[in-house]
């Protein structure tokens, strides 16, 4: 377990600033925290509170309300099996049966060694590829029992490594350098803008009157 690292606590000021209510900034803060370890360990609920000025009980409130964001440890890669009506019709249930029995767990279990952990999804909106399922939300489909067995061993061997990153990085280009303006910059015109508007307001109740 661990807390934020510097550069991360740096992307989540940075965040922070872009909106009107830092708080705001809150779940793409948790996900951030998240890519660290693959899971919203408790120390890092904790140092979100810390920076956001909440309560680690507010952190956890909105963490745990959100399907992408988990608050218990999961395995590197999160293979999440549909088996809503396009996929049940093609199979989707015998899929997940040939994941319980391929990686020898249970749905929501994960494998001793750490490296997979199985769900069963509702619709990823992948219909058309019919059964199909998400390796750390990255799209497979269709997949056989064999292409289910092909996968596992790409991904256990690393082969898959640039197309899959482990479970909780979302995104593996960052913006450089910053914000492109100052922080500074953005407030100000955030508040010149609150004042234009509230001087439009302000006009129109003096016509109304
Ligand atoms: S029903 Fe499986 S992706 Fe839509």
């Amino acid at each position: 377990m661990a807390r934020l690292t510097a550069e991360t606590v740096a992307q989540a000021r940075e965040l922070m600033s872009l909106y009107p209510d830092s708080r705001s900034a809150l779940v793409p803060i948790c996900h951030l925290a998240q890519a660290q370890e693959g899971w919203l360990n408790p120390e890092a609920m904790e140092h979100i509170a810390e920076i956001m000025e909440l309560t680690p009980a507010e952190v956890l409130g909105t963490a745990s309300f959100y399907e992408m964001l988990r608050t218990e440890p999961v395995g590197r890669y999160m293979v999440s099996v549909c088996t809503n009506i396009a996929c049940l019709l093609n199979g989707g249930y015998e899929l997940l049966e040939h994941a319980e029995e391929r990686l020898d767990i249970s749905v929501g279990a994960t494998t001793p060694d750490g490296m997979f952990t199985i769900e069963e999804a509702e619709c990823i909106a992948y219909c058309d590829r019919a059964p199909c399922l998400q390796v750390n939300h990255r799209f497979f489909g269709p997949v056989s029992d064999e292409r289910f067995d092909t996968l596992v061993e790409d991904l256990a061997s690393g082969r898959l490594d640039d197309d899959v990153p482990p479970h909780g990085v979302l995104c593996r280009v960052r913006r450089e350098g910053g914000l492109a303006v100052p922080a500074e910059q953005v407030r100000a015109e955030r508040a010149a803008a609150d004042q234009a508007r509230d001087e439009r307001a302000a006009a129109a109740q003096a016509e109304r009157s």
